[in-house]
C-alpha cells in the first residue's frame, strides 16, 4: 500500500451505512433515524428515543407500554456485579472504569449472551443503576432498588439521591439522554461495531465502547469544561485565563469537533434545555458566566485558528445542564454513557444484521531483515548497530 492512501484517525473514511444517525458537519445538522436532534430530542421520552434506534419507526401507544415495562423490568443488577461496585468504590477507582467493570459483569445476568436483542435490553436498563449504585457507594451510601413504575430518567434520578424527581428535573434529563443517544460513527461507536463485526457478543461490545468513551478527546470533556468555567468565575477574567491556556499550548474543553466545521446543533438543543433549566430557579449566574466563556472563547478560538473553524460542541452545556441537574462532575462521563449505550447497542444490531468484518490495514514504517542474537551476546550496542545496519 502506498504512504498517500493513509488517513491517520480514519477521518474522512466511511466504513458503514447506517439508518441510525446522519452528522452533517459542514451544516451542522444531526439527524436522528430521520428527525432533526432539536425536534425529537426536546419531545421524546427515552424509552420513545431507544425503541425508534432499535425498530427504525415511533412506537405507538401499546407498544410504548409494553416496553417501558419489559426496560423497568430489567433495571436489577447481577450479585456479582454489585459486589464487584462494591469492591471498585473500596478502591475508588474512577466512575467509567467501575462502569467498564461492571459492564462486563453483565454477562452473569441470567439469559446474558443468548440473545443480543435482550442483551441491548439488559444493557440499557442497567446503565443506570450500576452508575447511580457506584456513585453512593464511593459516597458510603448503600444502593437503592430500582423503582418500576418510574421512568428511565427519572428513575436515574431516584436511584441517585432517593427523592423522586420534579418533572423539569426528569424532563432536563430526558432531553440530554436523548441528544447524545447517538451520533455516527463516532469513537465509541465504532470500536463497539468493530467488535460486533467479528461476531462477539453485545455484551463485549459495549464494555468497549465504555472504554473509548472515557478518554477527555470523546466523552471525557464535560467535567474539565465546567473546571474551567469555575476556574474563570467571573465574565471579566475569562479573556485573561483563556488566553493564558491557549499560550500553554492546552484546549479549551468544550470547543472543536472532528465533524463539525460550525456549531455543533447538539449545544443549542443544550443550551436551551440549560437555559429553561436555570430560569426555573437553579443559578442562573452560573449560565450567563458560561454564556460569556463561550463567546469570549469562540473570539479567541477564531484569533487563533483563523484557518480551523472551532465551534462549541455538545460537551460545553452538556455540564451546565448536568450541573444544573444536580450531577456531580464525576458522573458526568457515566451519565454521557447511559444515553450514548441506546445508540451503541442500536449500532451494534445493526452491525451484526448487515456489516461485514471490519478489518483495515495499516503501513509498516519499522526495520526489515532483523537477525535473532541469544540474550547474553546481546548489548546496547549491538541493538545500535543493528538499527545502523538498517538505517
Ligand atoms: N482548543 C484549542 N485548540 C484546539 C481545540 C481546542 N478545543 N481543538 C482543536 N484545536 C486545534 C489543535 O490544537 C490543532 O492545532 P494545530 O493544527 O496547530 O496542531 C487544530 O485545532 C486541529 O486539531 P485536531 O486535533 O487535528 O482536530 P481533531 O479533529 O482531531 O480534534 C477534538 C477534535 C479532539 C474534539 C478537538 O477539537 C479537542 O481536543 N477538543 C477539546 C476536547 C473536547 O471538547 N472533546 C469533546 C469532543 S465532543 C465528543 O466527543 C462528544
Amino acid at each position: 500500500m502506498d504512504n498517500t492512501q493513509i488517513r491517520e484517525g480514519l477521518e474522512g473514511v466511511v466504513a458503514a451505512t447506517t439508518r441510525l444517525s446522519s452528522v452533517d458537519g459542514e451544516a451542522g445538522v444531526l439527524l436522528l433515524a430521520g428527525f432533526p436532534v432539536e425536534e425529537i430530542a426536546p419531545r421524546a421520552s427515552f424509552e420513545e428515543m431507544t425503541w425508534l434506534l432499535w425498530n427504525g419507526s415511533l412506537p405507538t401507544a401499546g407498544e410504548l407500554e409494553a416496553f417501558r415495562h419489559r426496560l423497568a423490568g430489567r433495571r436489577s443488577l447481577p450479585a456479582a456485579a454489585l459486589e464487584l461496585l462494591r469492591e471498585a468504590a473500596r478502591r475508588r477507582v474512577p466512575a467509567m472504569d467501575a462502569l467498564r467493570m461492571a459492564a462486563g459483569a453483565l454477562s452473569l445476568a441470567e439469559g446474558a449472551g443468548e440473545d443480543p436483542k435482550e442483551d441491548a435490553l439488559l444493557l440499557t436498563a442497567t446503565f443506570p443503576t450500576i452508575v447511580a449504585s457506584y456513585w453512593r457507594l464511593l459516597r458510603g451510601e448503600e444502593p437503592l432498588r430500582p423503582r418500576e413504575d418510574l421512568g428511565h430518567a427519572a428513575n436515574f434520578l431516584f436511584l441517585l439521591s432517593g427523592e423522586e424527581p420534579s418533572p423539569e428535573r426528569a424532563r432536563g434529563l430526558e432531553t440530554y439522554l436523548n441528544t447524545v443517544t447517538d451520533h455516527g460513527l463516532n469513537a465509541s461507536t465504532f470500536t463497539a461495531r468493530v467488535i460486533v463485526s467479528t461476531r462477539s457478543d453485545l455484551i463485549s461490545a459495549i464494555t468497549g465502547a465504555v472504554g473509548a468513551l472515557k478518554g477527555p478527546l470523546h466523552g471525557g470533556a464535560p467535567g474539565p469544561a465546567l473546571d474551567m468555567v469555575f476556574e474563570i468565575g467571573t465574565p471579566e477574567r475569562a479573556e485573561a485565563v483563556l488566553r493564558e491556556k491557549l499560550d500553554r499550548g492546552e484546549r479549551l474543553m468544550g470547543f472543536g469537533h472532528r465533524v463539525y466545521r460550525v456549531r455543533d446543533p447538539r449545544a443549542d438543543v443544550l443550551a436551551a434545555a440549560a437555559e429553561r433549566f436555570y430560569s426555573l430557579g437553579g443559578d442562573r449566574g452560573l449560565y450567563e458566566l458560561a454564556r460569556s466563556v463561550e463567546a469570549t472563547a469562540l473570539r479567541l478560538l477564531r484569533e487563533r485558528k483563523p484557518d480551523r473553524r472551532l465551534d462549541t460542541n455538545v460537551e460545553f452545556y452538556t455540564a451546565l445542564l448536568l450541573h444544573g441537574l444536580g450531577m456531580p462532575t464525576g458522573l458526568f462521563t457515566p451519565t454521557f454513557a447511559v444515553g450514548r449505550v441506546a445508540g451503541w447497542t442500536a449500532h451494534a444490531l445493526e452491525q451484526l444484521a448487515t456489516g461485514r468484518l471490519i478489518r483495515p490495514q495499516s503501513v509498516y514504517v519499522g526495520e526489515r531483515g532483523r537477525r535473532w542474537v541469544p540474550v547474553e551476546e546481546r548489548t546496547g550496542a549491538q541493538v545500535c548497530a543493528i538499527t545502523d545496519a538498517n538505517a
